[in-house]
């Protein structure tokens, strides 16, 4: 009897060794599933490319192009980037960089002069001290940012993002081997991150909150007052934080901008800034932005991009550094447009029907809630999601937006007012007979 039970024993425990072993195997076998037939030809894309989602705005706007190319007239209000051209010093200042040679590599992070201005425009403009090794010139913000999830985020860190967001964040946070948390914020709120959700978003693995302030897509901003209650949480738990501040310059009405880093004492060492000449200057296809942030995470951005990019173009820096350190007239007169494109866009919206929209206190986006015309149908097609609304727009009446779901925020749609007048008033003519067609 007891050799029988003993028996049984042994029987149960080597059958729960064999449900072990088969439950591994295929948990390896899920974590490291066998390549795909490219890799016959060595040339497998990596599972970490592979899992990237293509940029939805990028997206859109080829598709744009692509009508355009047909013969199309299109309406584009998909893009976030100013239709100024870039002011004619700035231009003048590349040419002359040129003329005088300054065509070879620079120190990987940028040339000493607009290391400088860049520290020297955040301490005029928001009081901060920088000393110019703390500034990393990068290709653009987004590789700015680029950088900051890469040096910061070992495998599974947390970074926290406030949805709707712009798309690059939780993408780039991935690829950096972290794990972006979104945290979903509410239209009644303006968009923006209580410190309640913020609190309640914070794990052991929690180590940077991802900021946005004036916001794309939603183009909403923080009081001073809301972010100082953001920087007690994260002074409170020990976080880190990335702020994106490229939008700084625009911001409308009575809104002021302030610095993250400078709401709280003690945050500038705890807190990465990323900013650019992209927007304020019209400087999108230039590729200049930076990061400012602690010494030697300066160093390690600097490390980064010495091995993955080496410098910014030459040609940029100076054309930047005429950018930051020129005439301002510039920014003030782009901004007066936005304004008035803004004012137009908000009362325009407002007579749509069944469409709400926040107050776009800066950037240059319209986030419209479009959740009350999702499952009718449009010119025949039923439309359920923010996504066939966008794709439904641009095909039948050459309008084109950004699905809110690529923003994490599913029944709403970006427009870009970055436009001429001319193209916003014919464009939301055109969606609201959209609107007006369903059934
Ligand atoms: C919020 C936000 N951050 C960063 C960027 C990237 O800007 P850049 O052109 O300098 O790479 C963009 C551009 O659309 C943006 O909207």
């Amino acid at each position: 009897m007891i050799v029988e039970t003993q028996r049984g024993i042994a029987e149960k425990s080597q059958e729960i060794w064999r449900h072990f072993l088969a439950a591994r195997t295929t948990m390896v076998a899920n974590l490291n599933p066998p390549r795909a037939a490219a890799s016959a030809t060595g040339l497998s894309i990596s599972r970490a490319v592979e899992a990237l989602e293509p940029s939805a705005t990028i997206a859109m706007a080829g598709k744009a192009r692509q009508l355009k190319t047909a013969g199309k007239t299109v309406y584009d209000f998909s893009l976030g980037e100013p239709d100024f051209t870039t002011p004619e010093h700035i231009c003048a200042a590349a040419a002359a960089a040129m003329k005088a040679g300054h065509t070879h590599y620079t120190a990987a992070g940028g040339i000493a002069e607009l290391k400088a201005a860049v520290a020297r425009q955040y301490k005029e403009r928001h009081g901060l001290e920088y000393a110019p090794e703390q500034v990393v010139i990068a290709n653009g913000a987004k590789h700015a940012l680029h950088n900051a999830f890469t040096a910061l985020c070992d495998p599974g860190d947390e970074v926290i993002i406030p949805a709707p967001y712009w798309v690059s964040y939780a993408e780039q946070v991935k690829l950096a081997g972290g794990k972006p948390v979104i945290v979903e914020t509410e239209e009644a709120a303006d968009f923006k991150l209580q410190p309640e959700q913020l609190r309640a978003a914070i794990t052991p693995r929690a180590k940077i909150l991802l900021i946005c302030s004036p916001s794309n897509p939603t183009g909403s901003m923080y009081s001073p007052e809301e972010l100082g209650k953001l920087a007690d949480v994260v002074l409170e738990a020990g976080l880190g934080v990335v702020a994106d501040e490229i939008y700084e310059r625009l911001v409308y009405g009575q809104n002021r901008f302030v610095s993250f880093a400078t709401v709280r004492p003690g945050l500038a060492e705890r807190t990465v800034l990323v900013n650019g000449v992209s927007k304020s200057y019209a400087m999108t296809g230039w590729r200049i932005g930076w990061t400012m942030s602690p010494a030697p995470l300066a160093k390690a951005f600097d490390n980064l991009q010495s091995q993955e990019t080496s410098n910014p173009s030459s040609i940029s820096q100076y054309a930047a550094l005429a950018a930051l350190t020129g005439p301002q007239q510039c920014v003030d007169t782009m901004l007066a447009e936005f304004a008035r494109r803004r004012e137009f866009v908000r009362a325009r919206i407002a007579r749509l029907p069944d469409v709400t929209c926040t107050q776009m206190s800066g950037a240059f986006y319209a986030f419209i809630n479009i959740g009350a015309h999702l499952g009718r149908t449009y010119g025949g097609v039923r439309v359920d999601n923010s996504a066939q609304w966008c794709l439904e727009l641009l095909s039948q009446q050459n309008v084109a937006t950004v699905m809110g779901s690529a923003f994490g925020a599913e029944g709403y749609a970006r427009l870009s007012f970055a436009t001429s007048m001319q193209n916003l008033e014919a464009g939301l003519e055109r969606i609201e007979a959209f609107l007006k067609s369903a059934t």
